[in-house]
């Protein structure tokens, strides 16, 4: 089976470096190649996800880089198409829901070229979040849909795609994060970054509802100076934050906040690390809030909505929005009663790859 394997930013590799290791323990059976879009491009924010995790060097590197929504999903679009004409797989794999994932899609539908979807299913239910625009157009028309909890089937279901096509396989993402925990273990990032474990809150922010806007960002900014009156927070910037940071003209505020430590964007070893030992990680990122649930570590989302909802009714995940009142009232509130650690999800247990490749090799000829 010649799988056609497309990934493009950043937390499109976690995801697929365990799929590649399972196809590659059924050597007869699965050919695959790895595309990379080059939506992320920085070496921080890409190249050092293919060292950490051994992630096999793409076959093909399209180098779309940044630019507006349809201008990447344009470039990933034309770039996948010719690729797909030279190689004609038998299927196309994506994972995620970044618009490289909803491009490659969309290519490789139109040319009548299968596509499995890896993390189908998940709805926020806001379509002013581009993702959920990715996730619903990629769903549509993907052929294999590979869901991490049974909320993705439900949604599925109820919006008519055939029960046939839904596979519930688990989180891929968490294949990578228990395969890394011993590696985590023995990172130095907590001497290098001189915090005390369980001494500090871990942020991240790059949404573009919370830090595009001058005053959802100002009121974060907020936030997190109140928190560091109590303890250290760590913020590994995404560049899009840092962009909007200097932007908006907030580099002062930012500096004098004494225990508030800005680094680069980190490696995943030392995040895994970072994230394992938190008091508290607040973010607004979607796979945080899932690593969150496994670690046991208590997670405050920044947003007004969830595509992932077992984090809350099973993890560790508390909704918080964006009033930094509330931020701040529910972060102290962590520090002054810990809360109990939640359960890990069905199917969270490293086998998620295996699954996939088992129905593949089952359903396609
Ligand atoms: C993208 C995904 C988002 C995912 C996030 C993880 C979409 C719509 N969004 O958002 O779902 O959660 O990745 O990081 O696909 N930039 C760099 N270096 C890079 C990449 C980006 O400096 O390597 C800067 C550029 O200025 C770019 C901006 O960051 O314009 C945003 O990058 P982009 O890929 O458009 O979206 P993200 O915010 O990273």
């Amino acid at each position: 089976m010649k799988v056609l394997s497309i990934v493009g930013a950043r937390p499109n590799f976690m995801k697929i470096d365990p799929i590649l290791r399972a196809f590659d323990r059924r050597p007869g059976r699965f050919e695959s190649r790895l595309v990379h879009s080059g939506q992320h491009y920085d070496d921080a924010m890409s190249k050092i996800f293919f060292q950490e995790l051994g992630i096999r060097q793409p076959d093909v590197y399209l180098g779309i880089g940044s630019g507006s929504h349809a201008e990447q999903t344009a470039a990933v679009m034309v770039g996948v198409e010719k690729l797909l004409l030279q190689d004609r797989p038998d299927i196309v794999l994506t994972v995620g829901d970044v618009n490289s994932t909803m491009a490659a899609t969309i290519s490789a539908a139109k040319l009548q070229i299968p596509v499995a979807h890896v993390e189908a299913g998940l709805r926020s239910g806001d379509r002013g979040m581009p993702e959920e625009i990715n996730r619903l157009v990629t769903d549509a028309i993907s052929d294999l849909l590979f869901t991490p909890s049974r909320d993705g089937d439900a949604n599925l279901l109820r919006e008519g795609v055939a029960p046939e096509k839904i596979h519930f396989v688990g989180n891929v993402m968490i294949d990578t994060l228990l395969r890394c925990r011993d590696l985590a273990d023995s990172s130095e990032v907590f001497k290098e970054l001189r915090v005390a474990k369980k001494g500090y809150a871990l942020v991240t922010l790059h949404r573009p509802s919370n830090v595009d806007h001058r005053p959802s960002l100002e009121k974060l900014l907020g936030a997190l100076n109140e928190i560091q009156q109590r303890l250290d927070v760590l913020f590994p910037i995404h560049p899009r934050t840092a962009k909007r940071i200097a932007e908006h003209g907030f580099q002062p505020q930012v500096d004098a906040m004494k225990r508030l430590k800005l680094t680069p964007p980190l490696g995943y070893v030392d995040f895994l690390a970072l994230q394992s030992h938190a008091a508290m990680v607040l973010t607004d990122s979607g796979g945080i809030q899932e690593e969150t649930t496994v670690l046991g570590v208590p997670c405050l989302t920044l947003r007004e909505n969830t595509e992932r909802p077992i984090t809350i009714s099973e993890g560790t995940n508390r909704l918080v929005g964006s009033d930094p009142e509330r931020i701040v009232k529910e972060a102290f509130d962590i520090l002054d009663h810990p809360p109990k650690v939640g359960r890990i999800p069905e199917y969270w247990d490293g086998k998620a790859a295996d699954r996939i490749a088992d129905v593949l090799d089952c359903v396609i000829p």
